[in-house]
């Protein structure tokens, strides 16, 4: 009887754990379904989801550590700025296209009293959500609001080389590895503003799914520009209604960043995974003291597709650049 008992109790108490939230992290609920409803259009992965995503990368990317060495800048990441000082920061051109998530965004923390720098991690890692094979991203709150805007010339640009893109990064807290990871997101991105003529235009073959696809795709030799094609920051793209950003191709085919690029080929998982911790970075460095509710993120959709050559391309069109590993089969 007694170890009965002791079997219901030690269940009660599993159960209680699975079951029980952070009750600082209620609010974030009513959150996540105004935003599902009203922002992301019912939980689509469409141009506001994407949109929400880039914002997460152009706030936290705002932190230097050289800046910081000189005394000229401290702080700043993921605090929210580019909603507090929106009038700064969205003159700046690399921001273009976030304006209408930037003033979308500042509503639903205005309304629901949560920092700029809490709503845009949030808001990302929902969006993320709703795009099939995206990892369920981590989500912590308390980032205290934005003292100041960030400084120019802190977001990459298109046009940066593989080593000015790298050193930002760096500086930035994010090794070559991470920044790898990161462009995972670009497997979900269009273009809007490199060249106006073709807005939409993605980035990789399958822009609804958070895949490996883009990794590949971006081995295949380019052949000729979708649109105009009179931008440094833009490449020859493999395919005609396919835009490549120059500097994702000086990345997948730097020395240093290389081999890491084709070893997510054909690792879902590990993709998967290094994005999430690269995103966690990302949102968090620099911050004490956060709370986590992560489990208010929803569980993303699994994506069925297997990766493949685009029609009419093959293993011939791939140019290698790791040179001592073999390219993985599809
Ligand atoms: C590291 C260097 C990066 C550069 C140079 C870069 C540059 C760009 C550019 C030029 C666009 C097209 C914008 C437009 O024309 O509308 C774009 C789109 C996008 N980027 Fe990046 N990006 C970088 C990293 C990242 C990272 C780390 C993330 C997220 C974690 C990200 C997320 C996105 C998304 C989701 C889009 C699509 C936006 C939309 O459809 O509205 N990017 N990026």
């Amino acid at each position: 009887m007694r170890a009965c008992y002791l079997v219901l109790s030690l269940l009660a108490v599993f159960v209680a754990g699975m079951t029980q939230k952070a009750p600082e992290c209620g609010r974030w609920y009513t959150i996540l379904d105004e935003i599902q409803a009203n922002l992301f259009n019912e939980g689509r992965c469409g141009n506001q989801a994407r949109e929400a995503i880039r914002l997460t990368f152009h706030d936290g990317i705002g932190r230097s550590a050289a800046l910081q060495a000189s005394g000229r800048f401290g702080g700043g990441g993921a605090d929210g700025s580019i909603i507090k000082f929106a009038h700064t920061e969205l003159a700046n051109p690399a921001n273009d296209g976030l304006e209408d998530v930037v003033y979308a965004l500042k509503h639903f923390a205005d309304n629901h009293n949560v920092s700029y720098g809490d709503i845009i991690q949030f808001a990302g890692a929902v969006a993320l959500s709703n795009c099939p094979g995206s990892p369920r991203l981590a989500f912590h709150f308390g980032r205290p609001q934005a003292i100041a805007p960030s400084p120019p010339n802190l977001v990459p640009s298109p046009s940066d080389s593989a080593e000015q893109l790298l050193a930002r990064m760096e500086d930035a807290g994010f090794t070559a590895d991470d920044t790898v990871a990161l462009l995972a997101a670009h497997s979900l991105a269009v273009q809007r503003t490199i060249d106006p003529s073709i807005p939409g235009t993605p980035l990789d073959s399958t822009p609804g799914e958070f895949d490996a696809q883009f990794y590949l795709e971006m081995l295949l030799k380019g052949t000729a520009y979708p649109g105009k094609g009179h931008s440094s920051a833009e490449a020859k793209s493999p395919m005609k209604h396919e835009f490549r950003l120059a500097s994702d191709a000086a990345v997948a085919r730097h020395s240093s960043t290389a081999c890491k690029w084709q070893s997510f080929i054909g690792d879902q998982r590990g993709l998967q995974a290094s994005f999430r911790d690269a995103m966690l970075k990302l949102a968090n460095q620099g911050f004490d003291d956060l709370v986590d509710c992560s489990d208010v993120i929803p569980i993303p959709r699994r994506s069925n597709r297997l990766l493949q050559y685009p029609t009419g391309k093959n293993y011939s069109d791939i140019e290698q650049f790791c040179p001592d590993v073999p390219f993985p089969g599809l």
